[in-house]
């Protein structure tokens, strides 16, 4: 089985380091990386810019009609090495990392339509597999027959310490109260959803990396896949 090529889910909780573990290996094996929750926030970033979201409320009905407008593609930085985000032909990776934008992604990601459409196009790039997808429903909904899967967790107030220092070193201006709560919104949000909640796969490995450095974790996930391929 060893020149098979498998299809890799890495779902779990905002913030726990997954897109950071599910990059790394897929730079290792030389697997194509998607992060799918960057594809919410790229529909998130079309309603901001086009009106659409007053306050929390979404505008659902001109949202669906316009959803064949949007156009998401995952370029890769030819200096970085690095895949980023492009909207309708706009490099859009810094700001669809926003405070703003991850305010108002999780009740855009809560939308049947908007799940469906961002699903058919993720089973479309895993196609040829070969693929590291990050996300939250990738085991249980996107892939359901991935040959790998692992659900990441840990606890809030370490997550929240991540990402303050994230957004901290991009220059934003904001506390840890602010950050933990909008990590716990998140969470309430994307468990409690009626669309593909987040959810532990039955199938998946549960790693809570709170107290692991990043090279333990990285040698305990290419393990995994090993096993995998093997298996
Ligand atoms: O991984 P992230 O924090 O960038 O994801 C942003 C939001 O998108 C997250 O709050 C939930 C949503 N999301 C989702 O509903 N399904 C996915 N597969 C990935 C992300």
């Amino acid at each position: 089985k060893q020149n098979n090529k498998i299809v890799i889910a890495i779902d779990g909780f905002s913030s726990c380091g997954k897109s950071t573990m599910a990059k790394g290996l897929a730079k290792r094996i030389g697997y194509i990386y998607i992060d799918s929750g960057a594809m919410y926030r790229a529909v998130t970033l079309y309603c901001i810019n086009h009106n659409l979201i007053d306050g929390n409320l979404i505008d659902e009905n001109s949202l669906k009609k316009q959803m064949q407008n949007i156009h998401i593609e995952f370029k890769i930085n030819t200096q970085s090495g690095r895949p980023e985000t492009w909207l309708n032909g706009k490099n859009v990776e810094q700001e669809i990392r926003s405070m703003q934008v991850s305010n108002l992604v999780s009740p855009v990601s809560a939308l049947k339509f908007v799940r469906t459409a961002m699903t058919t196009q993720q089973q479309a790039l895993g196609k040829a597999k070969g693929i590291v997808m990050d996300g939250r429903d990738i085991g249980t909904t996107v892939f359901p027959h991935a040959e790998l899967k692992i659900f990441v967790t840990a606890s809030a107030e370490t997550r929240a310490k991540r990402r303050l220092d994230e957004l901290k070193a991009k220059g934003e201006n904001i506390s840890y109260q602010e950050v933990l709560k909008n990590v716990q919104e998140r969470d309430y949000i994307d468990q409690n959803r009626s669309e593909s909640p987040l959810k532990k796969a039955d199938d998946a490995i549960l790693l809570d990396n709170s107290d692991m450095t990043l090279e333990e974790q990285d040698k305990w996930l290419y393990e995994q896949y090993q096993k995998a391929l093997f298996k």
